[in-house]
């Protein structure tokens, strides 16, 4: 049998990235398996989605904690305790301190909903439809000590269009968001991530020079 690689995800709200690495790893295109997820606000509906599947959920409210530190050394703990060797971020909206971002050094993941570097830190949608791009997108990298400026993993882009709202905007991308998330952490599992610097070399992968796209497309009325 592969490897099952135990992950810990760490969740604010919905969840809805959650699910889809819940929904990868039943249908058996991703190998891991979720030890535990934790969220820092009791009424996160990730907590429901967990508790669906039988995955353990903890709750760890950071207003009981004196300090940033403090709280990251308690998920710490938390995530010790179960066995957790990747880190997954999944709409948690808290920064992390250095006591969480060393103890698992190139083992934490973050998806953003943009095309980072472009539009980091919140409302990355609402940014990208403010700006007037004709391109946006969500991005997968690992996590360091810099708010969303961590090393690539995997980009998806799609289409921006003038009339679009934050809403529509960031619908389009959330469904790319569930696609190549599950995607990067099948990735780690089969050992194909590798960090130089600032870039991740992702083994075993064709280039394409063609896959181009153009917004508005060619040829198109
Ligand atoms: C997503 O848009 C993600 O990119 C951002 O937070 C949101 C979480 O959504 N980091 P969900 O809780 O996974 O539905």
């Amino acid at each position: 049998m592969k490897r099952q690689v135990p992950l810990g995800v760490l969740i604010s709200g919905g969840g809805t990235n959650l699910q889809s690495i819940i929904d990868a790893i039943e249908a058996k295109r991703l190998d891991a398996v979720v030890r535990v997820v934790i969220s820092n606000k009791e009424s996160a509906y990730g907590l429901v989605r967990a508790k669906n599947h039988g995955i353990p959920t903890e709750v760890l409210d950071h207003k009981q904690f004196s300090s940033r530190e403090a709280y990251d050394e308690a998920i710490v703990k938390l995530l010790h305790a179960r066995g957790v060797e990747l880190v997954i971020l999944a709409g948690f909206m808290r920064l992390l301190s250095p006591v969480l971002v060393k103890a698992y050094s190139n083992r934490i993941m973050n998806i953003h909903p943009a095309l980072l570097p472009a539009f980091p830190g919140l409302h990355g949608q609402k940014q990208a439809v403010e700006y007037g791009v004709r391109f946006a997108g969500c991005t997968v990298h690992f996590v360091n000590e810099e708010c969303d400026q961590g090393p690539i993993i995997i980009q998806a882009i799609v289409p921006a269009y003038p009339d679009d709202t934050e809403e529509t905007l960031a619908a389009r991308i959330l469904k790319q968001e569930h696609r190549i998330y599950p995607r990067a952490i099948q990735l780690y599992s089969e050992g194909r991530l590798r960090v130089e610097g600032r870039k991740v070399l992702v083994h075993g992968v064709e280039k394409d020079d063609a896959a181009a796209l153009m917004n508005p497309p060619e040829g198109k009325r």
